[in-house]
């Protein structure tokens, strides 16, 4: 039988149109990019992770001559709150991704398989959703649960 998956996000054309506490996490993101380090892809990349006692923890990709030595901003932000703050829920992630100029890009950036598989794991050891913010120049897209971007996300234990 066929069946079809439907994802839920929504769309905002303006920050204001956010909410504050929103607003506050791409505002984080998008300054976190100067904290990129990207010379070989010269693609900057900021992430903004609120965890659920309301600590903003930043992330920025860091590159490595080895390629696959790199790390993307997402997994910089997740892996750094669960070591300074283990244990406490991560419940939003903001991401924004900047040229070399550091000019936002129009589009926003989506994460990589490798990194909604990291935040599928964070989302269910928070016992709680964890939404996800991708920003953009033009357009600000918000998905309220990992599985929006991950469905049918593996889970082994
Ligand atoms: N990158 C991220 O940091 N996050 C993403 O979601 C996609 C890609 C980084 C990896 C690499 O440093 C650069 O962007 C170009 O792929």
């Amino acid at each position: 039988m066929d069946q079809r998956l439907l994802i839920d996000y929504q769309a905002f054309s303006s920050l204001s149109e956010m909410t504050s506490e929103d607003r506050e996490l791409v505002e984080a993101a998008v300054d976190a990019c100067k904290d990129s380090y990207s010379p070989y892809s010269k693609f900057r990349v900021g992430a903004a992770l609120r965890l659920a006692n309301g600590v903003i923890v930043k992330g920025a990709n860091q590159e490595n001559a080895a390629f696959p030595s790199s790390l993307c901003a997402e997994r910089t932000a997740m892996f750094a709150a669960n070591v300074q703050y283990n244990g406490v829920p991560q419940v939003s992630i903001a991401i924004a991704a900047c040229g070399e100029d550091g000019k936002l890009i129009d589009q926003p950036a989506s994460p990589c398989g490798a990194c909604r598989q990291v935040m599928a794991e964070y989302q269910k050891l928070g016992g709680r959703p964890m939404s996800i913010i991708l920003h953009g120049a033009s357009v600000t897209y918000k998905f309220n649960k990992v599985d929006d971007l991950l469905p049918l996300i593996f889970d082994s234990i």
